[in-house]
């Protein structure tokens, strides 16, 4: 006899799918979010250290991207708004120069470093092994703390209002991920 799900209640398939959709939309939001700030900040010294993050979000894009055909799961829904607000709030962090962009970066991070974490201890108890996936999860999430200290390391905390505005930015990133992993 099979036990019968709780309404709401995922089975490990439906949780996968969920975990690299939400995966796939914030590697591509970080991605849109690092050409923002580029388009912005053109000429500026920082212009190779935020290339080079943003070179490190395309892998992690284009593996979770792989991982979206193969399994044959759809992206989000919301995909055309994450192109666009990621672009954006890139964009107006780097206008407002190269320590807000850096602020912005602390902040995103440090929600991605969270996420990571929970789904590195989720699949712990998954029956499924999925060990290239969780390799690459821990791997991702070790580069993502790269990108938080490179922000630190760029004075991202000299910002003026630096507690508001990376609050505002880590709750813009809680939202899109809530809202990711459910559409
Ligand atoms: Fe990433
Ligand atoms: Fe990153």
């Amino acid at each position: 006899m099979s036990l019968k799900r709780l309404p709401g209640e995922l089975t490990e398939q439906e949780e996968l799918s969920s975990m690299i959709r939400v995966n796939h939309a914030g590697e591509y939001g970080a991605k849109r979010i690092y050409e923002g700030q580029l388009a912005a900040l053109k000429g500026s010294s920082c212009v190779p250290t935020i290339k080079h993050m943003k070179d490190q979000e395309q892998v992690h894009l284009d593996y979770f991207s792989n991982e979206l055909v193969n399994r044959r799961i759809r992206p989000t829904l919301l995909s055309p708004l994450w192109h666009a607000g990621g672009f954006l709030l890139g964009y107006a962090t780097g206008f407002l120069g190269e320590k807000v962009a850096m602020a912005c970066t602390v902040a995103v991070e440090d929600v991605i470093d969270q996420h990571y974490e929970e789904q590195e201890e989720r699949l712990k108890t998954f029956k499924a092994p999925e060990q290239d996936l969780k390799n690459k999860i821990a791997q991702f999430r070790a580069e993502e703390l790269e990108h938080k200290e490179t922000g630190l390391h760029h004075g991202a905390e000299d910002t003026p209002g630096y507690k508001l505005l990376t609050t505002g930015i880590k709750n813009i990133t809680k939202l899109a991920i809530f809202l990711s992993k459910r559409l």
